[in-house]
């Protein structure tokens, strides 16, 4: 009966291990994600210390720029989609306040897009002042056409 209870709890202990491993964000480390702003935008500056703070691994570079416009539509980015920054992400753009999980989910399902964005500055979102209200909408963007990504 004690060898039966000593078994159970092994197992209990590898189960849970199992868990464990699989929830981490490990896999994220070393992604390395860079961030084109203005040097005088400060909701930019805080987002990208919300990413450096809460980034699970991830690697923020900032990069000041002032020909952001460009930079916007050399990724393809529709207007109507532009906000304050603009991040690279491996072969993606990550347009504005975009919480981390919707990046976490681009980097571990890898879609064949050109990358997301959540438009305008909405208020309470990462780096954003204000309370949130309701969810956000982010959208995938895939040679200009844009449809929805992810709810948060
Ligand atoms: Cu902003
Ligand atoms: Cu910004």
């Amino acid at each position: 009966m004690k060898k039966f209870v000593i078994v159970s709890v092994l197992a209990i202990i590898a189960v849970f291990g199992v868990f464990l491993g699989s929830g981490g964000s490990s896999d994220l480390e070393g992604i390395d994600i860079e961030i084109f702003m203005s040097a005088s935008c400060g909701c930019c500056r805080f987002y990208s210390d919300y990413l450096k703070s809460k980034g699970a691994g991830m690697t923020v570079n900032t990069v000041s720029n002032s020909e952001l416009s460009e930079i916007k539509s050399s990724m393809g980015i529709p207007i109507n989609m532009q906000s304050c920054h603009t991040l690279k992400v491996g072969n993606y753009f990550v347009e504005g306040h975009v919480p981390k999980e919707a990046i976490m989910k681009l980097i571990e399902e890898k879609p064949d897009i050109d990358g997301i964005a959540l438009p305008g500055m909405p208020s309470g979102s990462p780096g954003m002042s204000g309370t949130r209200k309701g969810e956000f909408t982010i959208y995938s963007i895939t040679n200009g056409k844009v449809s929805e990504f992810t709810r948060i």
